[in-house]
């Protein structure tokens, strides 16, 4: 039997998910005079002139690539640098820099289990959380979102496992919601496993100085490890892991994405320093962060707009079919209004949403305006 041509398969599916509404679209992104509230730029850093000096600096300083990974040549001063801060915010004897936050979390969860290992995931986790267990060819076991009982009863179902790890988001990504991280702790020491929590939309916007919610809520330590990004609230690009030395140590020989990867480019490493100049010099910013959002979905619920409780930058305008979410997105595309249609597999079949994030970057006046925008078209939609 010969195989099906590429141009045939790929058509046919291509076909397939344009029919479901699935199809995703590469389009260079065009904010023209609309107001932005799809990027992950949370304290309006990306394109602070600290920032780009930071960049601009380090590129001049250490060249364009950094050349080599991480334990060949690639290894710069500016990531060793980088790393000290890092693991002075997150309260961490070590930390490690990847080259993104996705290759932090493959490297990371399949350094930490192995065949015949299980890891636990939250039902919502990330997909780079996914992936790394994946790869890690241990056992992935996913735990109802956020129901630390329900990861109770697994981990006893599982006592047999060599190596456990739980692994969560703790500001989940595409909901806005927060881990219930003590609980969940708890029940993982409980049980001799290992957390992980990726703090990829906490880092920044939680916790003293934006250190993330291991630190807010004292965690860190043996059995915890946080991870986060350096591309959304610190408006850089990267990832990094903050633990121990011994972790730091293991990962240099075990962590795939970190070992067979050029290290981070100079320029990134350099923004985020200055990223955390900023945090440094105005530890408020978080909490400015945090009551700006809350202000946004006040005017959205007095709009009449279901919006979940708490005062993450992250919204999310549940509209469930994934035809519908995309044709809300464009009705606020008309209307001035940048926000992303999230659509399965990103989001479970039946919870398309329209994600809405809130910006620093955007004007407190136009984020009310977006406010109100979106109130008017959802009652339109609703209507
Ligand atoms: C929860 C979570 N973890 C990890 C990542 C990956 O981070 P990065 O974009 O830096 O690769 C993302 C971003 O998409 C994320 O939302």
């Amino acid at each position: 039997m010969t195989s099906e041509p590429p141009a045939d398969w790929m058509t046919r599916e291509l076909s397939r998910r344009a029919a479901a509404g699935l199809l995703r679209r590469r389009s260079v992104a065009e904010v023209g005079g609309r107001i932005n509230l799809a990027s992950n730029d949370y304290l309006g850093l990306a394109r602070d002139p600290r920032l780009t000096e930071g960049a601009a600096m380090a590129a001049r300083a250490w060249g364009g690539g950094a050349t080599a990974s991480p334990l060949i040549c690639g290894l710069l001063p500016i990531h060793a640098e980088l790393e000290r801060r890092l693991a002075d915010l997150k309260r961490c004897a070590s930390a490690m820099v990847f080259s993104s936050g996705y290759a932090a979390n493959l490297g990371l969860v399949a350094s930490l289990a192995g065949r015949g290992d299980i890891v636990f995931a939250d039902r919502l986790a990330h997909a780079s959380l996914l992936d790394g267990a994946r790869l890690s060819g241990s056992r992935l076991v996913r735990f109802r979102h956020n129901d630390a009982g329900h990861l109770e009863e697994l981990l006893i179902r599982h006592e047999g496992a060599a190596r456990r790890v739980v692994v969560t988001e703790s500001v989940f990504s595409m909901d806005g919601d927060l881990a219930p991280l003590r609980d969940l702790h708890a029940v993982a020491r409980r049980h001799g496993a290992m957390l992980v929590v990726d703090e990829a939309h906490a880092t920044g916007v939680y916790g003293p100085g934006g250190a993330g919610r291991t630190v807010e809520l004292g965690i860190a330590g043996e059995d915890v490890v946080a991870m986060g990004t350096l591309s959304k609230a610190l408006g850089s690009q990267g990832g990094y892991v903050a633990g121990t030395e011994r972790l730091t140590e293991w990962l240099t020989q075990s962590a795939r994405s970190y070992l067979y990867s050029t290290a981070l480019c100079p320029a990134a490493a350099g923004a985020a320093l200055s990223a955390l100049d900023v945090l440094a010099a105005e530890p408020d910013r978080p909490e400015r962060l945090r009551r700006r959002a809350l202000e946004f979905r006040d005017r959205l619920s007095s709009g009449r707009v279901p919006v979940p409780a708490g005062d993450s930058p992250i919204v999310p305008l549940v509209i469930g079919e994934a035809r519908g979410a995309a044709e809300f997105a464009s009705r606020l595309e008309a209307a001035g209004v940048l926000a992303v249609a999230i659509r399965p597999p990103t989001v479970p079949p039946g919870t398309s949403r329209v994600r809405l994030s809130v910006s620093l970057a955007v004007e407190r006046e136009r984020l009310m305006e977006a406010a109100d925008r979106i109130a008017a078209e959802w009652r339109r939609w609703r209507s």
